[in-house]
């Protein structure tokens, strides 16, 4: 290594170091925020009214589709620094359950800076549109509409409702097959890609086909219930939340340790999990879309 590494440019030599590890991540890869919105977005589920006021916040240039910007709430992370703990919620280590108030704060403690207190805003931010009204501040709702839509999928992110002291797995090292990645990351990209690769030839498109068959089909007797929420309610994410903090216990982290191995027998008994969880944030969105949009 020493030999080869002394004969490269620094420059070159950073380069190759930085696409070695694995970049923190902040929610389902690209692929996963595409199915949520892509799912949302099928023909029928969404009303003639939430579909129209989706098509008229979208900026132009994003047409009708609004999967195209699924992940631009990642993209701005940087830009805005005050979002990225609205990506999460970090629940008590090895307890297995999730509160609102006990859990949904940031690292400072401020309360309601995590995923379920963002979607509860944003949403009441959507509620706005159309009533205009002198009494409350303008929101840019092309932003509420393309924040709610990524957290609503990173919601159902099982890790993202995970173990304080390890980051939802984010300080976890295993080995993706040969891979060396974080725990974290096999949930939000590497189970989905290697899906990809083994079973959908003609990649994500054929991946969103097949779930979007069985929403219609195996699980149609299901989805009524995916889409519940309280009478009074427009959005549920503590139910989503602690959906997530069950399987993480019961799926993620079950049989990791440090320096874990995964590869055929973790892939094909969690596959059907991350299934189930992008279809049920595909449902959902597109429900909460409908509730907000009346
Ligand atoms: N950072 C801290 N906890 C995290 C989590 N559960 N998911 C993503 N990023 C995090
Ligand atoms: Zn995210
Ligand atoms: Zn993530």
């Amino acid at each position: 290594m020493m030999a080869a590494t002394a004969t490269l440019p620094p420059l070159l030599l950073l380069v190759l170091l930085l696409a070695a590890v694995p970049a923190p991540s902040h929610g389902w890869g690209v692929d996963g925020h595409l199915m949520v919105c892509q799912i949302a977005q099928a023909r029928g589920r969404l009303s003639g009214a939430a579909a129209a006021a989706v098509k008229d916040l979208l900026p132009s240039y994003a047409g009708n589709n609004l999967s195209s910007l699924c992940s631009w709430a990642d993209d701005v992370k940087f830009r805005y620094p005050w979002s990225s703990p609205l990506h999460y919620i970090d629940t008590p280590d090895g307890l297995c359950s999730y509160t609102y108030d006990r859990d949904c704060k940031d690292e400072d403690g401020v309360k309601g800076r995590c995923v379920a207190g963002a979607i509860n805003n944003y949403t009441s931010q959507l509620l706005t549109y159309g009533r205009p009204s002198s009494s409350v501040p303008e929101y840019n709702l092309t932003q509420a509409l393309l924040f709610l839509s990524h957290f609503v999928g990173d919601i159902h992110q099982p890790l993202h409702v995970g173990f304080t002291s390890d980051r939802g797995g984010n300080t976890i090292d295993v080995h993706w097959y040969t891979r060396k990645t974080v725990l974290h990351h096999v949930w939000d990209a590497s189970i989905i890609q290697t899906a990809e690769d083994d079973f959908y030839g003609d990649g994500v498109a054929d991946f969103i086909d097949t779930l979007t068959k069985n929403i219609t089909g195996v699980w149609s007797e299901q989805v009524p219930s995916w889409e519940e929420c309280g009478k009074n309610q427009t959005a549920c994410p503590d139910i989503y939340a602690s959906e997530s903090i069950t399987a993480a216990c019961d799926w993620a982290y079950k049989g990791v340790d440090e320096d874990s191995t995964l590869q055929d027998a973790y892939f094909s008994s969690r596959l059907p999990v991350v299934n189930l969880r992008l279809a049920q944030g595909g449902v959902r969105l597109a429900a909460t879309l409908n509730r907000i949009f009346g």
